[in-house]
């Protein structure tokens, strides 16, 4: 039971672009009353906090400040988005000696103040520093989520509904394993109007031939690359799945999303976090969902899980 936590209390650890948005996007959507922006750049947090808080009458009632560490003592969530961003040729995984050092900082600073809230980590390698902030913070692994691939998996259903022409409500499709280069389309489970797309194909009227289907799968690998080398980062889309998470813990939702977790013998794998459907709810991580994969995609996925391990184990944590 979360002690003295105010269950409407947001931190958000990290005012640059992602953290930024993130903060609009809870405010826009009424997620959380009272909102705490954090950065080691006071003068940018307080910046953001202010410019926020000046729209605050068109929005349901929040209170939104910057802070300091403190002041997260009785936040419910906690949103990590501090560290380096990728730059134009770099990997999410060539971010890891620089983030793994800030959030040992930013993971000791969080437990002297709060034990009983739920982490969300978002700065990457988000999967390498999920499980690095799982085994700094000592919380139960239910209380550890990354981002994971819910961005993915939303980048793959609005592809997917682009291209079928089908409102992306309507098209169900998960992105599992890294949030990265190995991550894995759950093709044999992807549908549309409840229909494998398998069987939609040959009754879509579009006809597309199902060519370009494949070439879905790799636009949403490299959509951040592509995004990066235009306009220099990423926040737009990330910070609305980070706000999805939240709306899902602080309402108690249940909603099904590809956050990373601590893998907990799924298709045998332990000792690393990495994305699959997870039931989340105010408990932060219900229960896993271990969907029945093709023999291709739980290959694929073992694949990611290990090309994970093998990177974190280069850390000596
Ligand atoms: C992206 C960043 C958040 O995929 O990794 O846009």
């Amino acid at each position: 039971m979360n002690k003295n936590l105010n269950p409407n209390k947001i931190a958000v650890i990290g005012a640059g672009g992602v953290g930024a948005t993130t903060a609009y996007a809870l405010m826009v959507q009424g997620i959380g009353s009272e909102i705490v922006l954090i950065d080691v750049n006071k003068d940018k947090a307080e910046g953001e906090a202010m410019d926020l808080r000046h729209g605050a009458s068109f929005v349901n009632p929040v209170d939104i400040y910057a802070g300091d560490y403190s002041d997260l003592a009785d936040a419910k969530l906690i949103i990590i988005t501090a560290g380096a961003a990728q730059k134009p040729g770099e990997t999410r995984l060539d971010l890891i000696k620089k983030n793994t050092g800030i959030f040992k900082n930013i993971v000791s600073s969080i437990t002297e103040y709060n034990k009983d809230g739920i982490l969300l980590v978002v700065t990457n390698p988000v999967d390498i520093l999920t499980y690095l902030t799982y085994r700094l913070s000592n919380f139960p692994a239910n209380r550890v989520i990354g981002s994971g691939t819910v961005l993915d998996s939303s980048r793959f259903r609005s592809l997917l509904s682009k291209n079928c022409g089908v409102a992306a409500s309507n098209v169900h499709g998960y992105i599992i394993g890294e949030h990265g280069d190995s991550e894995v389309p759950v093709w044999s489970l992807t549908n549309i109007a409840g229909t494998p797309i398998s069987q939609y194909c040959p009754i879509c009227s579009k006809a597309c031939g199902g060519d370009d289907l494949e070439q879905i799968s790799s636009q949403v690998k490299n959509a951040a690359y592509e995004i990066i080398e235009k306009k220099g980062a990423t926040f737009y889309a990330v910070a609305l799945a980070v706000a999805r998470i939240a709306r899902s813990i602080l309402r108690d939702e249940n909603a099904v999303l590809t956050v990373s977790s601590l893998m907990e013998s799924y298709y045998g794998i332990e000792d690393i976090s990495l994305s699959l459907p997870t039931i989340i709810n105010s408990n932060g991580i219900d229960r896993v969902l271990e969907l029945p994969l093709s023999k291709k995609e739980e290959k694929a996925f073992k694949e990611s899980a290990a090309h994970l391990k093998e990177n974190f184990e280069q850390l000596e944590v």
